[in-house]
This record gives C-alpha cells, sequence and structure tokens, in this order.
C-alpha cells in the first residue's frame, strides 16, 4: 500500500518501482536513474538475476503456449509489467487467433503503455488495478468486457506475488481467484525465492522501492496451487519447466520457481 494508503500507485519518479527495475534489468528504456541504480545494486547481490529474469519471460512464453494450446482462449494477465516483445497477447495469438487477453497492473507507468500491451486490438484490455483487491479485479467492467468467467480462464500470476507480504494473506488472494474460475481454467505462476543462494541482500535493495521482495520456499509456493490439478512436472526452477532448448548456463542458481496447473472438475464442451 502507498503512504497514503492507496493502493493504486502515482508515477514516482524519486523510489525504484518493480515494473521499471524488471524492465531495466531485461534491456528496456523505461525506466528512470533511480530503477537502474536498484538494478545495478540487485545484479551485484545476485549475479544470476538478470538470466533469472530472461529465463521467467521464457517460462511465461513456455507455459501461454501451454494453456492455449490446452484449448483455453481467454488470459488474466496480473502483474503484467511494462511492455516486453513477445508480449502475453502475441506469444497467444501466435497459437490461436482467437484468444483475449486482460492485463491488470498496480503500476500507472504500465497502464500509460496500454498502447503498446493492447497493439490495436479490441480482443485485449488493460485496467489499473491491485492484486491484493481480486474482487474488484473479477468485477471490473474493463475486465468483464474482454473475459467471461463462465468459459475456462488462464490466470497469469507471473513474477508478481512475491510483492505481496504475508500480512497481505497471498494464498488467500490467489484462493479468491481460484474460485472464480470454472472448470478447466488454469494457474501459471512465478515466484522468487531464495532456496538456491541467501538473497538477503537482493531483498534489502526493495526496501526502498514501492514494493517490497518477499522471498518464498518451494513448500509455500506450492501452496499458492492449493485446490488446483498440478501439471507435470509441477513447481520446478523456471528453466526446467518443459524447456524446449536446453536450459541456459547456471540455471540451476535461477531463484525462481515456477508451475501450472489446472482446476479440477469437468470441462464444458460448447457455448
Ligand atoms: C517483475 S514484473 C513481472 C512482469 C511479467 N508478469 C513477467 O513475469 O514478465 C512484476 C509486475 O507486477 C506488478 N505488481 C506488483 N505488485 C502488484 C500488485 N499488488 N497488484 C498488481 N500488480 C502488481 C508490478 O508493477 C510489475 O509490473
Amino acid at each position: 500500500m502507498t503512504q497514503n494508503g492507496s493502493h493504486i500507485e502515482e508515477i514516482d519518479t524519486n523510489r525504484p518501482h518493480p515494473a521499471r527495475i524488471y524492465d531495466y534489468l531485461l534491456g528496456g528504456t523505461t525506466n528512470y536513474a533511480v530503477d537502474r541504480q536498484a538494478g545495478d545494486q540487485l545484479a551485484a547481490a545476485a549475479p544470476e538475476v538478470r538470466i533469472g529474469l530472461r529465463a521467467n519471460r521464457a517460462f511465461l512464453r513456455r507455459a501461454v503456449r501451454y494453456v492455449v494450446g490446452s484449448g483455453v482462449r481467454q488470459i488474466l494477465d496480473i502483474g503484467t509489467g511494462l511492455p516486453t516483445s513477445p508480449n502475453v497477447y502475441e506469444t497467444a495469438r501466435e497459437a490461436a487467433p482467437d484468444v483475449r487477453v486482460a492485463y491488470v497492473d498496480n503500476d500507472p507507468i504500465v497502464a500509460a503503455h496500454a498502447g503498446t500491451l493492447l497493439g490495436g486490438s479490441g480482443a485485449t484490455g488493460v485496467v489499473l488495478a491491485d492484486l491484493r483487491e481480486p474482487q474488484a479485479i473479477v468485477d471490473h467492467p474493463g475486465i468483464r468486457r474482454v473475459i467471461d468467467f463462465a468459459e475456462p480462464v488462464a490466470l497469469l500470476l507471473v513474477a508478481v506475488v512475491h510483492f505481496l507480504t504475508d500480512e497481505d494473506r497471498p494464498e488467500q488472494i490467489v484462493a479468491a481467484l481460484r474460485d472464480t474460475l470454472p472448470a478447466g481454467s488454469f494457474l501459471v505462476l512465478s515466484h522468487a525465492t531464495g532456496d538456491f543462494a541467501d538473497r538477503s541482500a537482493a531483498q534489502a535493495v526493495y526496501h526502498k522501492a514501492t514494493a517490497s521482495l518477499n522471498l518464498r520456499s518451494r513448500a509455500q509456493v506450492e501452496r499458492f496451487f492449493d485446490g488446483f490439478d498440478m501439471v507435470e512436472p509441477g513447481v520446478t526452477q523456471v528453466p526446467f519447466w518443459r524447456p524446449d532448448t536446453p536450459p541456459p548456463a547456471r540455471s540451476g542458481e535461477i531463484g525462481f520457481y515456477g508451475g501450472v496447473a489446472r482446476t479440477p472438475g469437468a470441462v464444458r464442451v460448447g457455448g
């Protein structure tokens, strides 16, 4: 939450923002000096961070292709980030041209780049909202315009839940979203961890940022999939989730878990 108690933040160029730090570390240009400084500190504290973020993006693309290949035509991407090519819509469209994508982020700079995310298509929407208010996301007219919750949905929570503190009760938030998903839906989730190296110095970089970094263990990350049926191979470090190329060097050090799971129950056929 911001200091004035609002979950929706103003564009603040004095404090590093997760979306802009991530953009900088991926080689993007939508970032300010404070973000670049934080990104450099992060890379010093966790030398594998850049390959980790690229591996997270590659996981996201493979997972999107997987869920679209499984028949899902609606994607709810919460914690979208700044546009990075190929974005979720571009990846999904390669697999099926009739996919619809709703993007959600609580950083106004992401909404400011909505034009790039939307790509001039009515099949996508961008909503400024906060994961900590899941019902407000589900009820939002901008989401309802794109997503029909009577049909299977792929819920993407990729590299975002670690910005929720334990006090935010992230398990309850994910469960609340899960309960809105019909049979045949998917959860795609990735999450930062300190299981493979001491990452307290990386966490400290976020102390002055607009969101904290909350590293969680494998068992804690697995709990976010409660109530879903895990897709093989379960929760793994992101490079090892159904790789389609040899995992990059130093993949074993990458501090990101990822997994995909499906809502249980019979899949409805037809409309
Ligand atoms: C590290 S980026 C991940 C981007 C993309 N999902 C990916 O994995 O490539 C995290 C994004 O989550 C957003 N975010 C952080 N906390 C959030 C919250 N409580 N609600 C919505 N978005 C949030 C940030 O603004 C940022 O754009």
